[in-house]
């Protein structure tokens, strides 16, 4: 069986970054909701060991939440984070109540004695807190391994039992030693091996994958972005022929995208592949629309049209493939297979169509895992690293009415980004980058004409989680050589703006 760490959610922000940390240590940890986890699926699952994340609760509310208590009677070590220190300390039987010296928030030092967490960390560290109650006093068997000025318990451990409490959050970067702590109680305490690697996470789901689905038909709707690309590789190497990807090509792509996707999946890896042009049928609904979500809805209910008929003709299909990734799981609320990414071009298909399955192969990745499993599958570099691309394509970045020669326009000033950062010397490569044709015309001046054409804005951002994002500093170099390139080259448009608004106020797409 495959070790596994479990991550028992409290509702803390960090819940997936402690699953992450644990992972990038080469053991696998999987997230759990700490309403649906019982001590018999606990004990099913063989877990190496449990980790009670932080949470918003205070553990004296009577509605906060709470673990089985039967979890305390395994023998799995436990390492409760914040919220789950002080539920371990709570459920114990130990006292906890408001911070005596207040809230504490952020960098603070911390001061342990001998505990098997705090291997190879110096006597004293920084630490990252945030926290409004304190344990007041530790249960039985536990003793007080660590504290920071205004935080007496700010660790507590029962070397025995391996039960340990940590006040902050070992997860973030500025717990200097946070990484050691972690791999101190994946490796000292729960005796972990660290052997879990991408490569056998691939080869593991293409083995399951092929025992579950064989005999059944499977259909899978390509986006041209990078899980759906994964997902499907993934089963080809699993079902081969019994796979059948469809691929809607709406009009509203980047320049090359269609070829790539063809070129990619179609000749290098062979796989029964179905491009649908129905550029004319979008760009017909789209007549007139200037309105954001109007566009918006039009793509993804057109969509989900095309998807339905081209089904329809492919006969009986049993399975279809989501390219749900982790974070849109947990997002979504808790695991159950119904979860379906609320992307515009697969939300609403499985029931309209009348799959018995849906299959997620990529379920438990977080997205920098399903770019290595693809690299790993062997999909071409550009594709795995693409930057993302939204469902609506380019129809959200046409400002007003979308039309062929607009679109045109587009594909090509943004071509010619993409090209020169592409060639621009080492600099840090932004999250996004795109440009924008916006419904202004200006007055410019070439050779001896007066001209009147468009003007496209370029748009670049940094960002870890598109929730917030700065606007990247392009070095003046590139934001040169491409507004000479897209003014002399893309007819029709005859000035070049640079968007440099963060995130908020703005968002990164314009509409
Ligand atoms: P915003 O504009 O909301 O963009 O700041 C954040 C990220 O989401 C992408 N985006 C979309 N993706 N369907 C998608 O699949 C959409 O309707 C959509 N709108 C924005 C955007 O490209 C950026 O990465």
């Amino acid at each position: 069986m495959q070790e596994k760490i479990l991550v028992l959610d409290f509702g803390g922000q960090y819940s997936l970054l402690i699953a992450r940390r644990i992972r990038q240590q080469h053991v696998f940890a999987e997230v759990r909701s700490s309403c649906d986890m019982t001590v018999a699926q606990i004990q099913r699952e063989g877990y190496k060991g449990i980790v009670f994340t932080g949470g918003p609760s205070s553990v004296y509310d009577s509605v906060s939440p709470r673990f089985d208590p039967e979890i305390l009677r395994l023998a799995i070590p436990i390492l409760g984070i914040c919220y789950g220190h002080q539920l371990l300390a709570w459920m114990a039987g130990a006292e906890v109540c408001p911070a005596e010296n207040g809230s504490e928030y952020g960098r603070v030092t911390l001061r342990h004695t001998e505990s098997a967490l705090f291997r190879h960390v110096p006597p004293e560290s920084a630490c990252w807190m945030s926290h409004t109650d304190a344990v007041r006093s530790v249960p039985a068997g536990f003793t007080v391994t660590a504290s920071t000025e205004s935080c007496p318990c700010a660790a507590m451990a029962d070397e025995k039992r391996k039960r340990y409490g940590v006040q902050f959050h070992p997860e973030v970067t500025h717990t200097e030693y946070g990484i050691q702590m972690l791999r101190n109680f994946l490796f000292s305490v729960c005796d972990c091996a660290g052997d879990w690697t991408m490569e056998d996470f691939a080869s593991t789901s293409i083995e399951t994958l092929r025992w579950e689905l064989s005999g059944k038909r499977v259909l899978c709707a390509l986006s041209g972005g990078v899980d759906s690309a994964v997902a499907a590789v993934l089963l080809h190497r699993a079902i081969g022929d019994d796979l059948t990807c469809v691929f809607v090509d709406h009009g509203l792509l980047r320049k090359g995208e269609r070829e790539q996707v063809e070129q990619v999946f179609g000749c290098r890896f062979r796989m029964r592949m179905v491009v649908v042009d129905a550029r004319e049928r979008f760009l017909a609904r789209l007549k007139g629309v200037t309105d954001p979500e109007g566009k918006r809805k039009i793509i993804g209910e057109e969509f989900i049209r095309v998807f339905e008929e081209e089904a329809k003709k492919l006969g009986k299909q049993d399975v279809l493939v989501q390219g749900t990734i982790y974070p849109d799981v947990v997002e979504s609320g808790w695991g159950s297979a119904a979860v379906i990414k609320s992307h515009h071009n697969v939300g609403g298909l499985p029931g309209r169509i009348g799959f018995s399955g849906i299959v997620e192969p990529l379920r438990m990745l977080f997205k920098d895992e399903v770019r290595a499993v693809g690299l790993g599958l062997g999909i071409p570099e550009e594709l795995v690293m693409r930057q993302p691309f939204p469902g609506p394509g380019l129809a959200v970045r046409v400002m007003g009415e979308i039309t062929e020669k607009k679109l045109r326009v587009l594909r090509e000033a943004d071509a010619i980004l993409c090209e020169e950062v592409a060639k621009a010397g080492p600099f840090n490569v932004p999250s996004q980058y795109f440009a924008v044709l916006t419904d202004t015309r200006s007055v410019g001046v070439m050779g001896d004409e007066r001209t009147y054409g468009w003007v496209v804005a370029l748009r670049a951002v940094d960002t870890d989680d598109f929730m917030t994002a700065d606007w990247a500093r392009l070095p003046y170099e590139l934001l040169e050589k491409v507004s000479s390139r897209i003014t002399n080259e893309v007819r029709s448009v005859s000035r070049v703006v640079y968007d440099i608004t963060s995130k908020p106020p703005g968002t990164v797409e314009w509409e």
